[in-house]
């Protein structure tokens, strides 16, 4: 495993848990946001590993959040929306072009960057910057780019924030112990999983407003680090559409089901994805069952999505693929001028 993963991303993996807590924490040396005008609305703006973020945020505001994946002005920019900024890289186009659009308005903003323009243009504005730790593969840096902004919000009552993150961060380490690459399968859920989902197209099902980010960050982990497709839907969505796609039996021979589960899941919901789960075994389709583990809403989102994170790595290299470069994404980004900016998304 260590020869195939040459980038050392299990190596990341296994700092999740202290990466949180510094995420926490390099947070306070941000100014508190400005509250003068009540914020009703947050955007995040960003892309792929950058946007997950915002998915972070989206699941504990307390105000009608919008994740932005596009540069365009997010609609109804107005000075009670707080605009949050979020690109690793900090020369993602789409991210910035939504943000320099905005700062013709009223909004408010903070910015999440390990540098690049994104970073100067907080320093040239004045704007609040969450600085986050460069050397990370964007992805992999979701502690910071996701727990950073919701702990600067935090301080503001935007979000909610757990009673003590020192439980959630118990549960993690332990995660970080009982799925770690030295503890073989037959103890270990993650690479049980990905072994389920080896030679299969996963279709990762999760709960709106509860497991649905986690169920978008397997996919697009299995995306970029297994490089292979793998799909994500969302219930109750998919009973008024996908649960017909599921009667081809062509197709269907070629896909595993993972549903992901929740104790916050409502009443109805639970039933609806025991359902989905029943549907698919009465037409032969292989369902994996994971119940996020944990003891409060944030412990639940982080540690399903840290199984996830293990599970994609696990995948990538049972196929033999390093999971960590990104060859196809460095490609597209030189072909269309990122570093450069060439073309800013304005209409
Ligand atoms: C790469 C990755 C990508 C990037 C995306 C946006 O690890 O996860 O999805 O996150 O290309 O780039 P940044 O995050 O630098 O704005």
């Amino acid at each position: 495993m260590a020869t195939l993963d040459a980038e050392g991303m299990l190596g990341i993996l296994d700092r999740f848990g202290s990466d949180c807590a510094a995420a926490i924490r390099c947070a306070d040396s941000v100014a508190p946001l400005p509250m003068s005008t009540p914020v009703d609305q947050i955007v995040a703006c960003g892309m792929g590993g950058s946007a997950m973020g915002g998915e972070i945020l989206r699941r504990f505001s307390r105000s009608p959040t919008e994740v932005h994946r596009s540069g365009r002005l997010p609609s109804q920019t107005s000075d009670r929306t707080l605009l949050v900024a979020i690109s690793y890289s900090g020369n993602t186009t789409e991210t910035l072009s939504a943000l320099e659009q905005a700062l013709e308005t009223q909004a408010r903003f903070l910015c999440v960057s390990s540098g690049g323009r994104l970073a100067e243009l907080a320093r040239e504005r004045g704007l609040p910057l969450v600085v986050v730790p460069s050397g990370y593969p964007p992805r992999a840096a979701l502690p910071y780019l996701g727990l950073g902004p919701l702990a600067v919000l935090g301080r503001s009552g935007l979000v909610s924030m757990p009673e003590r993150w020192e439980e959630v961060f118990q549960g993690i380490a332990e995660d970080g112990r009982r799925l770690g690459a030295d503890v073989p399968t037959k103890d270990n859920s993650a690479k049980q999983i990905a072994i389920a989902l080896n030679g299969r197209v996963p279709v990762v099902i999760g709960v709106a407003g509860t497991t649905d980010l986690a169920a978008l960050r397997w996919k697009t982990q299995i995306n970029e680090n297994a490089k292979q497709p793998a799909f994500c839907s969302v219930i109750p969505e998919l009973l008024h559409n996908e649960i017909l796609a599921w009667d081809e039996e062509r197709s269907r021979r070629h896909l595993c089901a993972v549903v992901l589960r929740s104790q916050d899941d409502t009443e109805a919901d639970a039933s609806r994805a025991a359902y989905v789960s029943r549907l698919l075994r009465e037409k032969r389709v292989p369902v994996i069952e994971v119940d996020a583990p944990g003891t409060s809403p944030h412990e639940r989102v982080l540690r399903l999505l840290y199984l996830g994170d293990f599970v994609s790595v696990y995948l990538a290299l049972s196929r033999r693929v390093d999971p960590t470069p990104v060859l196809g994404i460095d490609a597209m980004k030189r072909s269309l001028g990122y570093v450069g900016r060439e073309t800013p998304d304005v209409p």
